[in-house]
C-alpha cells in the first residue's frame, strides 16, 4: 500500500521560539525559502503572539511577507487570540493555527487562558474568519499529558475535540507538547478521534523528549493520521512548558517514511542541505539523527586490510 503522506515543518515556528538567540529575520527568510522548495506540504512559518511573551517571533510580519511563497505549500502561523487572527490574516496566510491547551495550569502558564478561555476567543476569530478562505486549524497542547499536571482525561481530550470543530475550527492537531505520550495511548487517541470525526482534518505533533517521538509518529500512522508536524534539525519546544525539548525531527520523519516505501513528496537530500544550515544560524548542534549519520544507504569503504595487495 502505498500512501501519500503531507509532512510539515514547524521548526522556524516551534524551533526558533525557544533558541536562546534571536535568529535574524533575514536568515528566517531564506531558510524558509529554501524548506519551500523540498516538496513540504506545509509550513508554520512564525507566531502571531505576543512579542513580551515569544521574543524571538516579533518580526512575524516581515517574516511573512519576507518569504517567496510557492504554489501547493501551505503558509500557516501560530495564533492565539483576536489580535494574533486579525494580524496574519493582515498578512495573507493560508491557514491559521489556533493554539490552545487540554489543561488549565498549561493553558494559563502558555496563554494565561484556560481551554474554556481559548474557544471564548476562538468563536470570535471563527467570526473574523468568516467570508476569508483561510483555513482554521487548532492545535491542542498537552494532548497526551501535561508537564505541571501530568495525565489529561482521554475523555476531556475528545470534549475539547468536539468543541473546537462545533465552532468551525476544520482541522485540529494534537499535539504532545513535552513528550510523555507513548505508542499505545497515541494509537488508542488517534483511532478514537478518527472514529469520532471521520470527515475531520487530523494531525499529529511530536515532540522526541523522551526518545518516543518516531515511535509516536508510526503509532499514529498505524491509527490512519496521514499528516506530521516535525522541525528540521530536531529543534523545538514550548518556552512555557517546563521540560520541553524538540520536536521530531523532520530529516529523520522523512528519512523513515521513505525507508518505509511511504510517499512523503519531500526530496531529502534537499531537506538534508536546510538543516545543514541550521548549527550556524542557532549556534549549536542540533538533535538531528540522519544529519550526522547519513541516510541508511550511505556506505563506507572497507577496512584497508580488506583490499586485495
Ligand atoms: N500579538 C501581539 N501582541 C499581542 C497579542 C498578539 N497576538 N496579544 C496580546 N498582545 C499584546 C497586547 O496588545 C498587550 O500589549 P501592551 O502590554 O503593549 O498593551 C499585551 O500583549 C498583553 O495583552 P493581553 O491580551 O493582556 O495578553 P496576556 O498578557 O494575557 O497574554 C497571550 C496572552 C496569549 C497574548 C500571550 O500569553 C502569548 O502570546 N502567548 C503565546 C505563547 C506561545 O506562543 N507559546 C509557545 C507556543 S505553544
Ligand atoms: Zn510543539
Amino acid at each position: 500500500m502505498s500512501k501519500r503522506l503531507y509532512i510539515q515543518d514547524v521548526a522556524t515556528r516551534d524551533g526558533f521560539q525557544i533558541e536562546s538567540a534571536f535568529v535574524p529575520t533575514e536568515d528566517k527568510i531564506a531558510l524558509i525559502d529554501q524548506l519551500s522548495l523540498t516538496g513540504l506540504a506545509k509550513i508554520e512559518v512564525t507566531s502571531f503572539t505576543s512579542p513580551k511573551a515569544i521574543p524571538n517571533l516579533r518580526d512575524a510580519e516581515e517574516v511573512m511577507r519576507g518569504i517567496r511563497r510557492v504554489e501547493g505549500v501551505e503558509y500557516t502561523v501560530l495564533v492565539p487570540n483576536v489580535k494574533g487572527c486579525e494580524r496574519a490574516l493582515a498578512c495573507e496566510v493560508d491557514e491559521i493555527n489556533l493554539v490552545m491547551s487540554a489543561s488549565d495550569t498549561h493553558g494559563l502558564a502558555n496563554l494565561r487562558m484556560t481551554p474554556e478561555q481559548s474557544l471564548e476567543q476562538f468563536k470570535a476569530i471563527i467570526e473574523v474568519t468568516r467570508g476569508t478562505d483561510v483555513f482554521v486549524n487548532a492545535s491542542l497542547s498537552t494532548t497526551f499529558g501535561c508537564p505541571f499536571e501530568g495525565e489529561v482525561p482521554e475523555a476531556r481530550v475528545y470534549e475539547l475535540v468536539q468543541k473546537l470543530l462545533d465552532i468551525g475550527v476544520q482541522g485540529v492537531t494534537l499535539c504532545d507538547t513535552t513528550g510523555m505520550a507513548d505508542p499505545a495511548q497515541v494509537e488508542r487517541i488517534c483511532n478514537e478521534a478518527r472514529r469520532r470525526w471521520p470527515q475531520s482534518v487530523f494531525t499529529a505533533h511530536f515532540h522526541n523528549t523522551r526518545g518516543m517521538g518516531l515511535a509516536n509518529a508510526l503509532a499514529a500512522l498505524n491509527a490512519g493520521i496521514d499528516r506530521f508536524d516535525a522541525s528540521l534539525g530536531g529543534l523545538g519546544g514550548c518556552p512555557y512548558a517546563p521540560g520541553a525539548s524538540g520536536n521530531i525531527c523532520t530529516e529523520d520523519l522523512v528519512h523513515m517514511f521513505q525507508r518505509m516505501g511511504l510517499e512523503t513528496g519531500v526530496d531529502l537530500d534537499q531537506l538534508l542541505d536546510a538543516a545543514a544550515r541550521l548549527p550556524e544560524l542557532v549556534g549549536h548542534d542540533v538533535p538531528s539523527a540522519i544529519l550526522k549519520a547519513g541516510k541508511a544507504d550511505r556506505r563506507y569503504p572497507k577496512p584497508k586490510w580488506m583490499e586485495a595487495p
